[in-house]
């Protein structure tokens, strides 16, 4: 061993970590060289704080239920696009105003590793099987084009809606490269940011760091709340004030309904003088394993499904409503002054969270072995941890079948999020602005088809906006309109 090995041995013993050189003499001089570089990148000081305050933090939350501490979200920082129809003009309007300055950023999430899904790529390479077969990075791209479009006509100035991208070490080549062979998908790539979160190893319970093979380390990316670290550390905080931005809207890549930059949802967010939001969508059946956006002991949070007893989430106001129905969507909204508050104060005093997963590991013989059991823990901030310390915090309530259907699961019979369930959402919700609008559709042989039809057909709105009608055999009515037709309807 030469003496930066040795010292990092050294470092290894004071950190109860050494069994990670166990392997060293069975290893190519390649595979030492490796190790030693990713062993040197990690601070065992604080990953072993943050295994410790994890753990801690974990067992305690397993013994309280929240119930007794708990209050629902008042009314009056309540907005909802079905009890408040009479102000969402008005909101849109101050959206897109703040829009049409240049004032509002969109930031995307998208540096998991879409284990559930089980694809090698970026989720938002996906292509759920539209008749476009557009990716959600290229639907998203297009909502953003056309929202600037539209604020760049009702203002008459030109604007932009600068797009923050998150990846982790596992996303950010492949989605740079995706982005860069589809042209930006239109966007001006210099409003493109991509910037990277950081990654924790994954830990086994008396908090050894696990290796997956004999010279490399488990690493994970450290949840979507990584993301106030990253803002700091990758410089995107400063970045952001150079370019004036004053309010950031922030989403998951996976929803294939997300209304990026939302201007309704902006706009209620500025009339408020809101420096934290969220959007949720209403959680009607008690046992849904949602969270909801609450307040515990007068601050707002996110209340896991299992952090409550059954008697509390079966609870129902004087309306019929469940009592506790703001279900989250990982779908924000932050002031420029709060974030960069959070990046520079509050980021430390966020705890992360454990996720018992089986981890791939090799056992002190040398065999790898894939556990059948949780075997580790992974450690995750969330994006919503910090809703804490929002001094005025609202809620926006949008429907669900409109804005909300994530993609998490490989397609099963009767799965729940899978790439055919949001297919169908987008479809839906395309053909209901269809009818909304006074459309029809007709079939191959111009007849009318009813609304709620018996027999499919397929209908595409081309970016020019020519309507093609098609026949389809399988239900529902394929309709899908391109975002540059319209964004939500307009
Ligand atoms: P999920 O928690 O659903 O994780 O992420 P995932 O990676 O998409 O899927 P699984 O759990 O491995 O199957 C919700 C959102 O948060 C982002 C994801 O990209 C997604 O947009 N995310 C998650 C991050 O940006 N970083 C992370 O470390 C974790």
């Amino acid at each position: 061993m030469d003496l930066s090995v040795s010292k990092l041995a050294q470092r290894l013993t004071v950190a109860s970590q050494s069994h990670l050189l166990q392997f060293w003499d069975e290893l190519s001089p390649e595979q030492q060289a490796e190790l030693t570089l990713a062993l040197q990148g990690m601070d065992f000081q604080e990953i072993n704080g943050f295994f410790k305050s994890a753990m801690e933090t974990s067992s305690s939350c397993k013994q309280e239920k929240m119930d007794a501490r708990m209050e629902p979200v008042p009314r009056e920082v309540l907005g909802s696009v079905t009890r408040d129809k009479e102000s969402l003009k008005d909101w849109e309007q101050t959206g897109l105003h703040q829009i049409s300055q240049s004032k509002v950023a969109v930031l995307l999430l998208a540096g998991g590793q879409g284990t559930r899904l089980g694809v090698s790529y970026p989720k938002g390479m996906y292509d759920v099987g539209l008749p476009s077969h557009k990716t959600l990075f290229q639907i998203q791209a297009e909502r953003i084009l056309k929202l600037q479009q539209l604020a760049e006509q009702k203002h008459n100035v030109k604007c932009c809606i600068p797009w923050y991208i998150m990846t982790s070490g596992r996303t950010m080549e492949s989605t740079k490269d995706f982005f860069s062979r589809h042209k930006y998908f239109g966007l001006d790539k210099n409003n493109i940011v991509f910037f990277q979160q950081g990654m924790l190893p994954a830990m086994d319970y008396n908090g050894k760091v696990i290796l997956e093979n004999k010279g490399k380390p488990s690493m994970a990316p450290d949840g979507n709340g990584g993301l106030y670290r990253a803002l700091g550390s990758q410089g995107i905080i400063d970045e952001m004030e150079q370019r004036g931005i004053q309010f950031i809207h922030v989403y998951c890549v996976d929803n294939i309904l997300v209304k990026v930059a939302d201007p309704a949802f902006v706009g209620f967010c500025v009339q408020k003088g809101a420096d934290c939001g969220a959007k949720v969508v209403e959680k009607t059946n008690p046992t849904e394993a949602v969270g909801v956006v609450c307040k515990v002991d007068g601050l707002y949070q996110v209340v896991e499904y299992s952090e409550i007893t059954l008697a509390t989430a079966e609870k129902r106001s004087a309306d019929g409503r469940l009592m506790f129905n703001a279900g989250n969507v990982a779908n924000h909204f932050f002031s420029f002054s709060f974030l960069k508050d959070i990046v520079e104060k509050y980021e430390p005093q966020l705890q992360h969270h454990v996720a018992q997963k089986k981890i791939p590991f090799v056992n002190v013989q040398g065999d790898l072995i894939k556990p059948d059991k949780p075997n580790g823990i992974k450690m995750e901030k969330f994006v919503f941890d910090i809703f804490q310390f929002s001094k005025t915090f609202v809620v926006f309530e949008v429907l669900r079948e409109d804005e909300f259907s994530p993609l998490k699961n490989a397609d099963s019979q009767d799965g729940k999020d899978t790439p055919t369930t949001a297919k169908h959402a987008l479809l839906s919700l395309h053909h209901r602005w269809v009818l909304n609008a006074g459309g029809h559709f007709i079939d191959e042989n111009g007849t009318r088809v009813p609304a709620i039809p018996r027999d499919g057909a397929a209908a595409t709105v081309t970016d020019d906006g020519n309507r093609n009608l098609k026949d389809g055999t399988d239900l529902p009515i394929k309709c899908e309109i391109s975002p540059l037709v319209s964004y939500g309807e307009r």
